[in-house]
């Protein structure tokens, strides 16, 4: 496996960002992976394969956000609709975690990764779960990448337990509705502690957000490409990075002159 690694950036070492730099590299980066489907249709194979194909770039992202310094790499990996899906496609992706880890885990451990979950963990199957539990206790004291997988995500679902949990905290007087803050909301949701997305990317030409971080992405830059996820590789996160770069900030505010 380690050698696999190792060719994959031989081979794409060779290839430079377009531009850009290793300054003000956006410090949290989400994507919605999108277009699995698609890239598998426009070449005659089962979506399956378009997803199995949709994890390998799941690595090579990995990898390039670490190369780039990027601190956390939040990817959309399965969401509270997605259930809605044919059975067999379901369980194929909830097989996918385990495969994952199962082949990169080693490697995550000695790259100093840090694999964390967010979503509702209660309706995955025991062995997606296992899987995760196991990366995320392997990998707890890493310090390096946090590579956070939103799975059975949605935030509506984040948005409503919050409201229930500090509703409750209220009702049982712990605290008084004046408590409830824009940072208290904040710790109560599924992100708590990862700092609100800086830049968020969506590959397939897809225009939506699909009730992916609808809170924390209240000041994200945006990055849409018409690339299906399966293709998706370090030059495009450095296109997307050398594009926020170009960006300028101004969180509602004005530009100082
Ligand atoms: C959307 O494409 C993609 C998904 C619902 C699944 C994303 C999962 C992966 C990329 C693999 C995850 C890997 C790990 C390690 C957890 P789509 O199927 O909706 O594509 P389409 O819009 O073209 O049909």
């Amino acid at each position: 496996m380690i050698n696999r690694v190792r060719s994959w950036w031989r081979q794409e070492d060779k290839q430079q960002p377009l531009e850009g730099s290793f300054d003000n590299v956006p410090e949290h980066v989400a994507i919605i992976m999108d277009g699995n489907g698609r890239w598998a249709k426009s070449r005659g194979l089962p979506r399956i394969v378009g997803h199995q194909n949709g994890m390998k770039a799941v690595k090579r992202t990995t990898i390039a956000a670490d190369e780039l310094g990027i601190k956390f790499l939040t990817l959309y990996a399965f969401s509270t609709e997605n259930w809605k899906r044919p059975k067999d496609e379901v369980d194929f992706l909830m097989r996918l975690p385990q495969e994952f880890l199962a082949i990169e885990l080693e490697e995550l451990i000695q790259k100093n990764v840090q694999v964390r979950m967010m979503g509702n963990k209660e309706e995955l199957p025991k062995h997606t779960l296992a899987a995760m539990e196991e990366a995320m206790r392997r990998t707890e004291h890493n310090d390096g990448l946090v590579l956070n997988f939103a799975l059975n995500y949605g935030s509506r679902k984040e948005m409503t337990d919050c409201v229930q949990n500090l509703a409750k905290q209220v009702e049982e007087g712990i605290i008084t509705s004046a408590d409830i803050t824009s940072e208290l909301i904040d710790k109560h949701l599924l992100s708590g502690g990862i700092p609100d997305p800086d830049l968020l990317i969506r590959t397939s030409g897809e225009m939506r957000l699909s009730n992916f971080m609808l809170w924390q992405i209240a000041y994200s830059e945006m990055w849409f490409t018409d690339i299906y996820w399966p293709e998706f590789n370090k030059n495009h996160l450095y296109e997307a990075v050398a594009e926020y770069q170009r960006r300028t900030r101004r969180y509602g505010g004005l530009t100082s002159s």
